[in-house]
């Protein structure tokens, strides 16, 4: 049996940013600050109490900024059937403990230098607002947002995005599209928005039919389907935050992989019918995951040597993958050794 490594952060303040979405500050434990130096764009996975089987862990995007030494800062708006989404909104407080997962995500920008189209329909605003003020404090590009609402009631981080553009005046331009004005937004209508801004990075995260349509929007505008990335949040259908307990089938042949994580190097057997994930918790290593189905990138890693390939992938895109990223919990060996690190 071996438990993930889970945290408890305190609830520092609660900042309700319209009538249906909270921010809540969160501070790590002195000794666990270093688990929680985060990337833009990522998000933490919480652990909602509940009677229910299989417990309710969900998943929130991180809307801080590392790079201003922010603390950290989840953005979570209600939705109507949403059972880990009301309960952080009814129930947490200011002093309040939360058990959560280190940080994790590959929604993140490679490099905050280059200029970027940002696109966010409601609440999938949150990682996008965490991605554009990293580049405008520590990159050098310009930024364009394209943020879709209800209506002018819903913005999420108004105040903060009027005074961002008064700040960063030549490098930000905000486009605010509202249903209750312009209605539902047309394929023409983002297709004309995004044309101006065709060769940048492009960042998406918002409801699903937003997302089709931004993405088929985007690439009738020309962008490059490399460029163009996705936040996407699937449920969860195991709880990481329970006890796992992982039988290895060692009947095969198995190779051999080698791990850097948390700054120490293990060498294992890898019994080539096992995931690389099973194989790291059974041997007791504190190797991150959440939903062990290909589904939300906790568990992404790099592979520096040999081959692996996965059996499910909902989650990664052609460019992580060709970067060398591969998921864990879905990853078997194709080579007699593999190299993989997480600590990069
Ligand atoms: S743990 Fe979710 S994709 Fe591997």
């Amino acid at each position: 049996m071996s438990r993930p490594h889970t945290f408890q952060l305190r609830v520092t303040e609660v900042i309700h940013e319209t009538a249906d979405a909270h921010s809540l500050v969160l501070q790590p434990r002195d000794e666990d600050a270093g688990h929680f130096d985060h990337r833009p764009g990522q998000f933490l996975t919480l652990s909602i109490p509940t009677d229910r089987e299989g417990g309710a862990a969900r998943c929130y995007s991180l809307s801080s900024a590392p790079v201003l030494g922010e603390g950290l800062k989840i953005t979570v708006k209600r939705t109507a059937d949403g059972y880990g989404s009301n309960w952080v909104c009814d129930h947490l407080a200011a002093g309040d403990e939360i058990e959560v997962l280190a940080p994790s995500g590959t929604f993140t920008p490679r490099s905050l230098d280059g200029d970027f189209l940002l696109v966010a329909g409601g609440s999938g605003v949150t990682p996008v607002m965490s991605i554009l003020k990293s580049v405008l404090h520590a990159g050098s590009g310009r930024v364009a947002l394209i943020y879709a609402n209800r209506d002018e009631q819903s913005v999420i981080f108004r105040d903060e995005l009027i005074a961002l553009e008064k700040q960063y005046r030549d490098r930000l331009h905000v486009v605010h599209l509202l249903e209750s004005v312009q209605g539902l937004p047309s394929l023409e209508s983002l297709t004309e928005l995004a044309t101006p801004y065709a060769g940048r990075q492009v960042f998406i995260c918002g409801p699903t039919p937003f997302m089709d349509a931004v993405t088929a929007a985007v690439e009738a505008a020309g962008c490059a389907r490399e460029h163009v990335h996705h936040e996407k949040f699937l449920s969860l259908g195991n709880d990481p935050f329970d006890d796992v307990s992982v039988e290895l089938d060692s009947t095969g042949p198995a190779g051999i992989v080698e791990v850097e994580l948390d700054g120490r190097t293990t060498e294992l057997a890898w019994p080539r019918s096992n995931k690389m994930l099973d194989v790291f918790l059974e041997a007791g290593l504190d190797a991150p995951f959440s939903c062990k189905e290909g589904n939300c990138s906790a568990c992404a890693c790099i592979v520096l040597e040999g081959e692996v390939e996965m059996e499910h992938n909902e989650v990664l895109e052609a460019e992580d993958i060709a970067d060398g990223i591969v998921l864990a919990c879905q990853a078997i060996p194709l080579s007699d050794r593999v190299r993989i690190t997480y600590d990069q």
